[in-house]
């Protein structure tokens, strides 16, 4: 067994997928084909949002959010620190500082009081972390929707316009799911996600996308992810990056998007299947009301983590720690001066965190023998 099994996906639309791969290979177009136009439109429609520009990646996709706001040096990002690195990392590539907010310990993603908090407290020049220059410009927030579950987006974006800041959802892993009736991915000023294969929606290697409703910025986005160009490719007129969806991965990736649906059903069943199975055995996941799950991962929690992952080994069981380190004591923003303690949650959340396989093609003997597994390792576990 593995943790992400792509095989069985594959086998269900190879012939689609082969179709569209030909078609490039004939038109030759592997540079802004016609493909990746036609992939915008389809996933602007299935979010909903006005706007769609696909680029190379998801750390791409929050990057140029981030260039086309002008985010910049003096600038606070508030964001979460239980996160994969991307998120903060691309604050820092802009010279903008990065202020964790800790997360709530039931959906573990930011905490909208706290993050009013931090806000306010960023406002009189008190900043947790010792290396962070005072005073910022509180500019943006970056919630993330870990695991494929929307953050609270109704209190994050009525803080934001209190605040003046605007928001950029990173929805890496949350594509597919909802908040409230409304897709991920359209619920703030603008978001990024990623295709990354193992992501809900994942191309063949690496890719990402930006959705906005606004037209000014899909502009400034286009022209940022091809170095800026202004008219034409020479006509430069701001500095940009080479940030363009390849046209192979487009082909793939509207293959897939025929069957996203009926994955992300899929992937609800596998959960609700865990989700009956686990309840009394470790934390399951919290999935507020109105809310609808992507499903990227079924994370636990639990604290006898190591005797869990151990016996699952032993059993052929595959599973992976998301993540194990918080990013405010990563040693890449060591500069910024934060210290064990200073996010409780989302440290206490680290140290426990597991995550079982989860994909749509995972079938119920797959599974019987995941949660079996899991069940002999509890019961190893109570007999001490
Ligand atoms: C929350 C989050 N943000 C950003 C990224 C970056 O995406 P990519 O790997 O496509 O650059 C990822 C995934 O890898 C992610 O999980």
């Amino acid at each position: 067994m593995e943790f992400i099994d792509l095989k069985k996906q594959y086998e269900r639309i190879k012939p689609q997928i082969q179709d569209r791969i030909n078609q490039v290979l004939s038109h030759g177009k592997f540079i802004m084909g016609p493909e990746v136009a036609e992939f915008e439109k389809q996933l602007a429609a299935f979010v909903g949002a006005k706007y769609c520009v696909s680029c190379a990646n998801g750390t791409d996709a929050l990057l140029l959010s981030l260039m086309a706001h002008e985010v910049g040096p003096g600038d606070a990002v508030f964001t979460t620190p239980f996160t994969f690195i991307a998120t903060a990392e691309v604050i820092c590539l802009l010279g903008a500082t990065p202020v964790f907010v800790d997360i709530d310990p039931d959906t573990y993603n930011i905490d909208p009081v706290k993050l009013q908090k931090v806000i306010e407290d960023t406002k009189k020049g008190i900043v947790r972390g010792a290396g962070i220059a005072k005073p910022l410009n509180p500019k943006a927030i970056i919630p993330v929707d870990l695991f494929g579950l929307s953050a609270d987006y109704d209190r994050i974006n009525q803080i934001a316009k209190q605040h003046g800041l605007f928001v950029l959802e990173d929805a890496a892993q949350s594509l597919g799911g909802s908040y409230k009736g409304k897709k991920l991915g359209n619920v703030t000023d603008i978001a990024a996600t990623s295709f990354f294969p193992a992501k809900p929606l994942g191309a063949y290697g690496d890719g990402g996308a930006i959705f906005t409703n606004n037209e000014a910025m899909a502009d400034r986005l286009r022209s940022l992810r091809e170095h800026g160009k202004g008219s034409h490719k020479y006509d430069n007129v701001r500095i940009g990056i080479n940030g363009r969806l390849d046209t192979l991965q487009a082909a793939i990736l509207l293959s897939k998007l025929e069957i996203f649906d009926s994955e992300i059903k899929e992937r609800q069943e596998v959960a609700a299947r865990y989700t009956r199975a686990f309840k009394d055995l470790v934390k399951i996941p919290y999935v507020p009301d109105g809310l609808l799950s992507a499903w990227a991962q079924y994370s636990v929690v639990t604290e006898k983590r190591e005797s869990y992952l151990s016996k699952l080994k032993e059993l052929g069981i595959p599973t992976a720690i998301y993540y194990p380190r918080p990013l405010h004591l990563q040693t890449a923003f060591s500069h910024l001066g934060y210290r064990q303690g200073d996010f409780p949650i989302a440290e206490h959340t680290s140290d426990r965190i597991f995550s079982l396989p989860m994909n749509p093609y995972l079938d119920s003997v797959d599974q019987g023998r995941i949660i079996e597994a899991v069940k002999k390792a509890a019961e190893g576990i109570s007999r001490g």
